[in-house]
């Protein structure tokens, strides 16, 4: 039998233990904001001259479904590019014509609003200082020398700050929050500017938990959910991550709410098919813990890849290795005929000299 002397020194250790350890979470430094003084300066980037980064998200063989993450270097977080003008005069339009169809912020997330926007601030006034700046005599105010205009960005705010963030970068921008739903371990999306949906209504989904929102996606529940509630949870301010995805689209639509069509009166013309891809970041804000997924979206005409043998090589491998639910999903019945006999032409029999050989495109954001 323990006696009461030791059961007393058990009980002590423990208490000092807890009280410790309660300490030291307490009396750690919170990090308030996000620290960009790394961020190298890109003063000298030509933004009209500028070409959108050729991604080439598609890798030659067997069809595996992950979440394809990887690590996102901090000076990549938000880019900028010869389209940025005529995108910021959709985002405009957008806002002006349809706002509720592209701008959400469910009651409960104007904290996490005013924390993206104060990381974008930070972020393009470092990473781009000749096209962002704040003004000197007009405090609370950032210029964006691109535009040309000017946005109040010390309280009151005059609009939503995603708006204002919106206005500022090429991606959009979605922010998520932990239990704000049923479940506490789940996240919800709780405020978005979405310029570029692919085939979807962000007024619908607006306040979904991640597993609503892909529903829609073939074999999510049984390959994605897991891992991705698993991720989402265990996310790290400092350990931003990077991914890149694709669809199939038949022309130029940006603000593509419909689903993409299931099938067409005629068949679609090669020149008018489109690689609708993004590139999509993940990081989590430390003061609101809220995640910010945030998507650029690029339209690439297929034929742009005439000349890229090995990349138009793993692609159509790609395409053709999708298990028949992530064909469907894709719509490859739509546009995979004309595709495939584009390829046939193109390639003539064409094998990569490394047929494993997909460094390249894995190097250029494969997912
Ligand atoms: C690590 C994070 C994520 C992973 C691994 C992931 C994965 C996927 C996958 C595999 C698809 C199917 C299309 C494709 O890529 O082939 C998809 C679609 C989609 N994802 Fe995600 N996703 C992630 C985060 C998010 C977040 C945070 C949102 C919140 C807005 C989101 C919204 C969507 C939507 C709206 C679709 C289209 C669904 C549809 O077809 O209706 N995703 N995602």
């Amino acid at each position: 039998m323990m006696s009461a002397r030791v059961l007393l020194s058990v009980v002590l250790a423990l208490t000092l233990y807890g009280v410790l350890a309660v300490w030291r979470y307490f009396s750690k430094p919170k990090i308030l904001a996000l620290d960009f003084s790394d961020v190298t300066p890109f003063p000298g980037l030509d933004a009209s001259k500028t070409l959108p980064f050729p991604y080439r998200p598609f890798r030659a063989g067997r069809y595996t479904m992950t979440m394809g993450i990887r690590k996102m270097p901090e000076d990549d977080w938000l880019v900028i590019d010869n389209l940025y003008k005529q995108e910021q005069e959709l985002r405009r339009h957008l806002l002006k014509t349809d706002r509720d169809g592209v701008m959400q912020c469910l009651p409960g997330a104007e904290e996490a609003c005013k924390e993206a926007l104060q990381a974008i601030v930070d972020f393009v006034t470092r990473r781009f200082p000749s096209h962002f700046y704040l003004l000197k005599d007009k405090p609370g105010h950032i210029y964006n020398a691109i535009t040309d205009r000017t946005f109040k960005i010390a309280e009151p705010l005059q609009q939503n700050p995603l708006e204002i963030g919106a206005q500022l970068v090429m991606e959009d921008i979605n922010l998520l929050i932990q239990g704000v739903g049923e479940q506490p371990n789940e996240y919800y999306l709780q405020a978005s500017y979405s310029m570029a949906p692919a085939g979807w209504y962000i007024q619908e989904r607006i306040g979904w938990p991640l597993w609503r929102i892909h529903h829609p996606v073939p074999m999510w529940n049984e390959k994605l959910k897991k891992p991705m509630e698993k991720f989402f949870l265990g996310l790290k301010v400092s350990s931003p991550v990077q991914r890149n995805n694709y669809f199939m689209q038949m022309d130029d639509t940006m603000f593509q709410q419909e689903p993409f069509p299931d099938s067409l009166p005629h068949p679609p013309k090669i020149e008018n098919i489109r690689i609708r891809h993004e590139r999509q970041t993940l990081r989590r804000l430390p003061r609101t813990r809220a995640v910010m997924f945030m998507v650029r979206t690029y339209l690439t005409p297929v034929i742009d890849l005439k000349d890229e043998k090995d990349n138009l090589w793993a692609f159509r491998e790609a395409v053709n290795a999708w298990p028949p639910e992530m064909a469907k999903y894709k719509g490859r019945h739509v546009w995979g005929e004309v595709f495939g006999e584009w390829c046939q032409k193109v390639l003539c029999g064409y094998i990569p000299e490394e047929e494993s050989g997909d460094e390249r495109t894995k190097a250029l954001g494969a997912a």
